[in-house]
């Protein structure tokens, strides 16, 4: 007698916990399979950290050089762009450097140069291309020769091939809040180490001060030093980078960019530092301007229409574009900015089969699946994003954690496209393993360093193009 009436009780608590799960689970899984996270932060406003933090600090000395930064220097990885400011006098533009292994220091010499916006006048920057550098080696560099001289260091990364891992991290839209520093700290405590950021753009949000208070720049740059000055932060441009001020008589955009960051456009046949492309192990990059033109005959999308079939899967296997505005978002904020470069773009990235699309400026986190809507043509109608294996995952990366706070309002019901979704800062990172996998994951501030709020296995479009979509289509 007892049996059954168990089986029945079982049966019943069974029917009871899937009933209270359905029920808790409602909220979360509304209008389409994809996840809009239900985790739940404290909603403030982002503060900057007061000009007197110790994150801004001057470094000490006489025209000790300060905001040291690098980034890949030529198309392949064997040169390194070296910056960094000084103030009290011009000083040296001399890097010296020297491999781990041989202590013999050789001397590279850059060029300087100033700028004013407005009422500011920079400081010296120095922008300094070591060359000729080995693969896979730890180097040591000086700068402030002569007078203050301060030391860091660099890896180079390994020789380009097909199945070199290699690991990158993902920041965007940073500023300099506590919760940029927040950020910062986790991206560097992750026990997944990022070897170079891929920066998706808005770096110091120098604009949202009085007359554009480029003071900020130079806040910014010695804020992240302690990352940009021993790895290489891949750069894109985003809309808190124009810097136009017309009313303050600043009328040529990306003026304080330009002069603070430089990439190695010329190595990709670029003719602008706002879209290049450079190698790096396993991983072609390609980084596009939402804030150029990119229409039609534009030298952008000449540029791109020429890069594009001269990627080689063979030797990098990863195709992977960054570009400020995203162009699928199911956030109330920024809401369609990027669908007009879509409608350009959009058509090359499905033939040629780019892996992974990272972009900014909504300040919050969200990973599509494999999606186009490239079949739309006004007359026919079809305006629905539809699954597509040859399509790339597009992720939103835009929470680094600026004074503009967090985009909470999404759109609803959560687009059948978008697999995750959630606003909170935080950090990504992509690990490369070979030439088929590479593991991705998604880090909230508000967790242990190691913890994982989103991820997934991501598979290589020429070399494994199964469909690693991670969400059931409805
Ligand atoms: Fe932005």
């Amino acid at each position: 007698m007892d049996a059954p009436l168990s089986g029945l009780r079982c049966v019943t608590s069974a029917f009871l916990v899937l009933v209270t799960m359905m029920v808790l689970c409602a909220p979360v899984l509304c209008g389409g399979a994809g996840i809009t996270s239900s985790f739940v932060r404290k909603v403030e406003k982002s503060v900057d950290m007061p000009l007197h933090s110790d994150v801004f600090r001057v470094p000490s000395g006489y025209n000790a050089p300060q905001q040291v930064h690098i980034t890949q220097g030529d198309h392949e990885g064997k040169a390194m762009i070296v910056s960094w400011v000084t103030v009290d006098e011009p000083g040296s533009n001399t890097v010296l450097y020297w491999s781990e292994n041989g202590h013999k220091k050789k001397e590279a010499k850059g060029k300087m140069n100033t700028y004013k916006f407005s009422n500011y006048t920079s400081g010296y920057i120095h922008h300094c291309t070591i060359r000729n550098l080995e693969y896979n080696t730890k180097y040591y560099y000086e700068v402030g020769v002569g007078q203050t001289r301060r030391t860091f260091w660099f890896l180079t990364p390994p020789e380009v091939g097909p199945d070199v891992p290699y690991t990158f991290g993902l920041i965007g839209d940073l500023g300099q809040t506590f919760d940029s520093n927040s950020t910062l700290t986790h991206y560097e405590s992750n026990p997944t180490k990022g070897q170079a950021v891929l920066f998706a753009g808005d770096l110091s949000y120098a604009d949202s001060y009085p007359n554009h208070d480029n003071v900020r720049w130079d806040t910014w740059g010695r804020f992240v030093e302690r990352s940009t000055a021993y790895q290489p932060w891949i750069w894109t441009a985003g809309n808190h980078e124009i810097d136009f001020a017309p009313e303050i008589g600043e009328t040529k955009p990306f003026k304080p960019y330009t002069h603070r960051y430089r990439v190695p456009y010329r190595s990709s046949g670029s003719t602008s530092p706002l879209w290049y492309s450079i190698k790096r192990a396993s991983a072609h990059i390609i980084v596009l301007s939402s804030y150029s033109a990119y229409g039609k005959y534009t030298p952008q999308y000449q540029w791109l229409e020429e890069e594009l079939p001269k990627v080689n899967r063979s030797e990098t296997p990863w195709l992977i574009v960054l570009v400020h505005s995203p162009w699928y978002n199911s956030y109330n904020y920024h809401y369609m900015e990027g669908e007009t470069m879509r409608v350009m773009y959009e058509p090359w990235f499905v033939q040629f089969k780019v892996d992974l699309v990272f972009a900014g400026h909504v300040h919050a986190y969200e990973r599509s699946e494999r999606i186009s809507n490239v079949g739309y043509n006004i007359l026919n109608g079809k305006c629905t994003p539809i699954r597509d294996q040859s399509a790339p995952v597009y992720i939103t990366i835009g929470d680094g954690g600026n004074l503009e706070g967090l985009a909470t309002n999404m759109s609803e019901p959560q687009p059948e496209y978008s697999a995750f979704r959630e606003a909170s800062f935080g950090h990504a990172t992509l690990a490369i393993h070979n030439r088929t996998h590479a593991y991705y994951s998604w880090h909230r501030n508000q967790d242990g360093f190691a913890v994982t709020a989103d991820s997934m296995w991501v598979s290589n479009r020429v070399w494994h193009p199964i469909d690693d979509s991670t969400t059931i289509k409805m």
